[in-house]
């Protein structure tokens, strides 16, 4: 099949990446992040999360980051919300302070939605319905994140079926797009395939985005593995932040400034400055006091220093 000749990138560093930091960062700081990322070209960005802050501390601050963050036109901001508490609270603020889209998340695996949102799948699906309504009803897009699509970090190996079963659960509310997300990073080519392929049953081509984990180091391959499937909407994280916090082991997103390095080789088109895009990362591992965990933002900057 003939790749797709346009990329989206979302950049989930914000929540994603951040979520799972131990040591605070500050609202200003993921503002900061926010700003850069939207100045290097981003034109989707998941910038929080309305979540529980005694499970997720480190999103405690999300009406703060979602005042503070000075909105650039064409550029979709994200945010997740489990259930209604969290989107009251995300709509609680001015209008012009709402999210674009909100977020319901979901998993593939029994186990890993007991341990991340404290029920079963259908009970979940439940809690997500009346959030889903009142977010279309107020004209807020709405994105539905299925976790484990590939593997489980309780159950193991998750087959395509389950992935098929959960996306046709996400659209029978009314969810308008789903990521497929590799939350452990243990997916390879094949098994990322088959996931989609799952998801293809229920859900547009245009209407699926790759959300991988590179824990396994096999991101930027199973992205390739979705693009020959026509997918063009991926989910990363600038510096590789992250890591779910009920996911043990699970490293960070993969590199948004690698997917773009590699995109941009195709000849695929993404829209990001991949140097402002570096600077972005650079600056939230300075304030992590850490590397950016990106290969081609270390070979990129050794090259510039010269
Ligand atoms: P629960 O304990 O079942 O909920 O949590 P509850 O309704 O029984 O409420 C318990 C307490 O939480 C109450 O407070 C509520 O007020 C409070 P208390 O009376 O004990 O003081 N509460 C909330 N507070 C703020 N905002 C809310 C909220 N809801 C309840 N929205 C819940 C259910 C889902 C809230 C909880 O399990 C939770 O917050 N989990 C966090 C899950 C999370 O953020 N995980 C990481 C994001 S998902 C991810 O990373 C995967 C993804 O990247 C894709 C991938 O890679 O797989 C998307
Ligand atoms: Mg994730």
């Amino acid at each position: 099949m003939k790749l797709p000749t346009r990329v989206k990138l979302v950049d989930v560093g914000p929540r994603d990446g951040l979520q799972n930091e131990k040591q605070p960062v500050s609202a200003e700081v993921k503002i900061g992040l926010v700003h850069r990322l939207q100045d290097a070209g981003l034109k989707e960005i998941e910038v929080t999360s309305f979540v529980s802050p005694k499970w997720v501390p480190q999103m405690a601050d999300a009406a703060s980051v979602m005042h503070g963050i000075v909105r650039k036109p064409g550029v979709l901001y994200s945010v997740l919300t489990p259930n209604m508490k969290g989107f009251e609270a995300a709509i609680a603020a001015p209008r012009e302070e709402w999210p674009d889209e909100i977020v319901v998340f979901g998993a593939a695996s029994e186990a890993f939605s007991q341990k991340n949102i404290n029920c079963s799948i259908a009970e979940s699906i439940e809690r997500f319905a009346p959030v889903v309504a009142a977010a279309l009803e107020k004209g807020i897009h709405v994105r539905g994140a299925m976790s484990c699509t590939v593997g489980c970090p309780y159950e193991g190996e998750i087959a395509p079926a389950k992935v098929g079963y959960l996306a046709q659960l996400m659209k029978g509310i009314g969810v308008q797009r789903v990521d497929v997300a590799d939350t452990i990073g243990v997916g390879t080519p094949r098994k990322v395939q088959g996931a989609m392929e799952a998801t293809l049953a229920h859900f547009d081509v245009d209407a699926i985005s790759g959300h991988f984990h590179d824990t396994y180091g096999q991101a930027l391959v199973n992205t390739l593995a979705a693009l020959e499937l026509g997918v063009w909407n991926f989910q990363s994280s600038s510096a590789g932040l992250g890591g779910c916090p009920y996911a043990k082991g699970a490293t960070g997103n993969v590199a948004t400034e690698d997917v773009v390095y590699m995109l941009h080789g195709m000849g695929i088109e993404t829209g990001i400055d991949l140097d402002k895009l570096i600077d972005a990362g650079v600056y939230i591992s300075e304030a992590l006091g850490r590397e950016p965990n990106s290969r081609a933002s270390k070979a990129i900057r050794t090259k510039r220093a010269g």
